[in-house]
């Protein structure tokens, strides 16, 4: 991208993240990285400061085998709704990995708990969802702090969240907002995978900006 060199560096970051999926290395993360990152995540701003989020770090292969395996049910089960509507979405779909559960160097499941900071939240009042984009500002800190370490990370959403929460004991209303792979990789795409596969492609920023009213 031009220009972004002269810039602060947090915009080649943000330029240079990818959800990665195909080009994980299964090295292990330095401590301290990890520490970093995970640091970054838990700095991210909160409604009312909830800080409602946490971090379960999955690093075990019998439970990563067993979210894998779900996974790919929920994956299929995605993949037939989509042959019915359209044969040639269906065989792009399959042609797109859509995890990297196993490859990547640790699991890391970031939960959401409403209840953090009572019932009172400062600013939560009108809009409870405030609570879960919170949680999703700290998965967005983590992404961006991993690119800035040269680490990859890929967000799996193929799930059901009970299963989830069963395999993690998890407690009620504990949620599982994500499972993100972490690790070390070969390289970061230039390109998203969804882009490169033809799945969809990035609408043009313009489009994005609107100007006193969303009509204009
Ligand atoms: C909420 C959320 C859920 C996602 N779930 C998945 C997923 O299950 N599998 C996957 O391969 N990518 C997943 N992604 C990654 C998107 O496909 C990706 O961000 C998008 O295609 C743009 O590519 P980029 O992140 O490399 O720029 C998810 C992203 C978000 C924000």
């Amino acid at each position: 991208m031009s220009g972004v060199g002269s810039l602060h560096p947090l915009y080649e970051v943000i330029a240079r993240r990818r959800d990665v999926r195909e080009e994980f290395t299964g090295e292990p993360i330095p401590p301290d990285v990890l520490d970093r990152v995970l640091s970054a995540a838990h700095q991210a701003p909160s409604v009312g400061m909830s800080q409602p989020w946490d971090f379960v770090l999955v690093a075990g292969a019998t439970t990563r085998e067993r979210f894998a395996a779900h996974v790919a049910q929920e994956r299929a089960a995605f993949a037939d709704e989509l042959g019915s509507a359209s044969p040639e979405r269906r065989a792009t779909f399959d042609r797109i990995k859509v995890e990297g559960i196993r490859e990547s160097s640790l699991g890391i499941v970031v939960t959401h708990d409403q209840r953090r900071g009572g019932p009172h939240v400062l600013g939560r009042r009108t809009i409870a969802d405030t609570g879960l984009f919170s949680t999703v500002l700290a998965i967005q800190n983590l992404w961006l702090a991993a690119t800035a370490e040269g680490l990859g990370l890929g967000w799996v959403s193929f799930y059901r969240e009970e299963f989830l929460r069963d395999l993690l004991a998890i407690p009620e209303p504990v949620r599982p907002v994500a499972w993100l792979c972490l690790g070390t990789v070969s390289h970061l795409a230039d390109t998203p995978d969804l882009e490169r596969h033809g799945w969809r492609v990035r609408r043009p920023f313009a489009d994005a900006v609107h100007h006193e009213s969303w009509s204009s």
